[in-house]
């Protein structure tokens, strides 16, 4: 077999079971990696971890709390202990509330930005002495178009986003000394259980989505695949000499202050 780019790597997925996360486990895998999924769905990162196996990868699930400091912690040490090493943290767990700020409740606030910022806190805490022991290594958070431009009724989530930028960047600095490199990917519109649930919230679902694609160049949705080939490019030496930035896939939706598709090329089958 031709060399993949991620053989001998091991790679821990914070959100690994769903969506960007799961492609990243699959994409990785395919690339070599030896994979742990941590995640707070069983059932699914359970059945990711067989598919991946089935396809000839190895990859393991531990059941993991991302805002729970010692559970982070275990299912860190789990991937090491099982796999020998580690080289790649991605950080794909997320979640979304709904709603102007004068309707969240305080839990609501605390629980979105523990997932999407504290984990990254707390993963790589718990990762960089085993990542030190690597001539190179590498985190790869998930940012999102609403890091850099506010998005209607989601205050927590934007300012999460922001804050997953500004981290990416002060991880960069701080270990760039000891090898690693640490970056961001910034999705646009993808469609994945995430997108379909926010979607869901409104009264006509496809009517609100073909409405959100308009504004989009390209006039579709990101394939989870997509992002996850974004993060291979960033957890592996084709991308050596970046660090601190922030990869945007968004099918062009930040290039335009306005925008109407009609139709594209993108879109046809
Ligand atoms: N889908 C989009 O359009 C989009 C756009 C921009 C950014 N993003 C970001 O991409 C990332 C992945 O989102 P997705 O769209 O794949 O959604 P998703 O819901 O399919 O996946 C998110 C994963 O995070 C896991 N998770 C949530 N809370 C957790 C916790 N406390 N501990 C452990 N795991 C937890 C979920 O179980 C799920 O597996 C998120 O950070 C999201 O904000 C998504």
């Amino acid at each position: 077999m031709a060399t993949r780019r991620l053989d001998g790597q091991v790679a821990w997925i914070g959100g690994g079971a769903s969506g960007i996360g799961a492609a990243v486990a699959e994409l990785f895998a395919e690339e070599g990696a030896r994979i742990a999924v941590a995640d707070v769905q069983t059932e699914r990162g359970e059945t990711l971890v067989r598919k991946i196996g089935r396809s000839g990868g190895q990859a393991i699930f531990t059941p993991c709390n991302v805002t729970r400091e010692v559970e982070i912690q275990a299912s860190i040490e789990q991937a090491v202990e099982q796999f020998g090493g580690l080289q790649i943290v991605v950080n794909c767990a997320g979640i979304v509330h709904v709603g102007p700020l004068d309707d969240y409740r305080e839990e609501q606030w605390d629980e979105l930005m523990a997932v999407n910022v504290k984990s990254i806190f707390f993963a790589v805490k718990h990762a960089i002495a085993e990542l030190r022991k690597n001539h190179r290594s590498y985190v790869v958070n998930i940012g999102s178009v609403s890091s850099f431009v506010g998005q209607a009724l989601t205050p927590a989530y934007t300012a999460s986003k922001g804050a997953v930028v500004q981290l990416s960047r002060s991880i960069a600095l701080d270990y760039a000394a000891d090898g690693l490199r640490s970056n961001c990917i910034c999705p646009g519109i993808t469609d994945t259980p995430m997108l379909r649930f926010h979607l869901s919230t409104m009264p006509d679902p496809e009517a609100a989505l073909r409405e959100r694609l308009r504004r989009v160049p390209l006039g579709v949705a990101m394939d989870p695949r997509d992002i996850a080939k974004a993060a291979l490019y960033l957890a592996c030496e084709e991308s050596s000499g970046i660090t601190g930035t922030s990869l945007t896939v968004d099918g062009g939706y930040l290039s335009a202050a306005e925008w109407s598709t009609k139709h594209t090329r993108f879109m046809e089958l």
